[in-house]
């Protein structure tokens, strides 16, 4: 029997276990392979002995439903710049690509199906550059890899954030307010903006077009005759005002290269409450956070999970490496990993949805 190697990396995501389940099931009945998942991304693999696990029907049964992920995950520990302390007690980062390559191959792997995001993909890139055999499996609930139409998880997202913005237009309503819905999006706006859409929001903000302050306010004041009147605002997590910065702290640890961004909607709060053209009207607001990335995937996010999962099966079979699954055009086909990250996908002014949304009204502060 051949064997694979799967892990999961980078944030979690509705629909890695579908991915993973897909993956198992075409590989079984191919007779050739057997599936071993590495735990909490490729760090299972600095254990001793090893965090490997087989992949058997057991542990696969039923998992399509659940959220996050079985062989867990980890946003921290880059190998291609990982953290080690010096004597004096700098940080020296290092390059553990080619030990790690090395380590799979030992283990007897074939090949590695590497499910995560830009980060993750990239490492892909640089594991297949030092000889395994790697294929790429694209995941962000932000949905900003460019050489995919869409990534599981995203679906999701914009349902629970649609489902908790219309709770908030209730309370807005009722007590004529400005409610603020901040969402995930770190460096591109689709959340905010299918959100904004589905939901009737009067503003989105998002990273790609930073905000002027005076013009939401505006907005705002169109809204409201004396008192009366409500408005609701989504907020990607990265958005900035014209010539600002985002709202975020830096990673607790080393291990951890991230900015945590959060926080923007109370920003805009406050920036709104001392803006002197601003009605005298109650500001609110409510950050989402990870609730848009747990619990159970939609049936989208399910099919097209395990669409990924059979198809990176397949690229393995056929030998066909370096490649990262995608779905284009309502088909699913490959790319490869080096293309797939070079570009990102943001939110253009142009794209289709915008010039709906503004032409059903939504502001985006520009
Ligand atoms: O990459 C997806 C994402 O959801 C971003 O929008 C967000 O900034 C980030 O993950 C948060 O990740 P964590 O809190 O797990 O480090």
């Amino acid at each position: 029997m051949k064997k694979i190697l799967v892990s999961t990396g980078g944030g979690d995501c509705p629909g890695l276990n579908a991915v993973i389940r897909g993956i198992f099931k075409a590989a079984r009945k191919s007779k050739e392979w057997e599936v071993w998942g590495c735990m909490e991304a490729l760090n299972g693999l600095d254990a001793d002995p090893p965090e490997i696990v087989k992949l058997t029907q057991k542990r696969t049964a039923g998992i399509h439903v659940k959220g996050g992920t079985i062989l867990k995950t980890s946003n921290t520990a880059n190998p291609l710049a990982y953290p080690v302390v010096q004597k004096d007690g700098s940080i020296k980062r290092v390059n553990r690509i080619p030990e790690l390559a090395k380590k799979v191959k030992k283990l007897g792997f074939d090949a590695l199906i590497n499910i995560g995001g830009d980060g993750s993909q990239t490492i892909s890139q640089a594991l297949y550059e030092n000889g395994l055999n790697v294929v790429g499996v694209p995941k962000t609930i932000d949905n900003d890899l460019s050489a995919t139409d869409l990534t599981f998880g995203f679906t999701t997202a914009v349902q629970i954030a649609s489902d908790c913005f219309d709770k908030l237009v209730t309370t807005a309503e009722s007590h004529h307010r400005v409610m603020i819905m901040e969402v995930m999006g770190r460096d591109a706006g689709w959340i905010a903006l299918h959100t904004a859409v589905a939901g009737g929001a009067e503003i989105c903000l998002m990273p790609e077009i930073p905000y002027d302050i005076d013009k939401i306010v505006k907005r705002i004041r169109k809204r409201f005759n004396k008192r009366k009147g409500f408005v609701n605002i989504v907020i990607a997590e990265g958005a900035k005002p014209l010539g600002g910065k985002v709202v975020g702290r830096a990673a607790a640890t080393a291990k951890d290269e991230h900015l945590k961004l959060g926080g923007v909607c109370n920003a805009l709060r406050y920036e709104l409450e001392q803006h002197p053209d601003m009605p005298k009207v109650q500001v609110r607001s409510t950050i989402l956070g990870h609730i848009q990335r747990g619990g159970t995937p939609m049936a989208f996010d399910r099919i097209l999970a395990t669409s990924m999962g059979v198809k990176a099966f397949e690229l393995v079979a056929a030998g066909d490496f370096g490649k990262m699954v995608s779905f284009q055009s309502n088909e699913l086909t490959s790319v490869p990993i080096k293309e797939a990250i070079a570009e990102y996908n943001f939110v253009s002014k142009d794209h289709y949805l915008v010039h709906v949304a503004r032409s059903i009204g939504i502001a985006f502060g520009d």
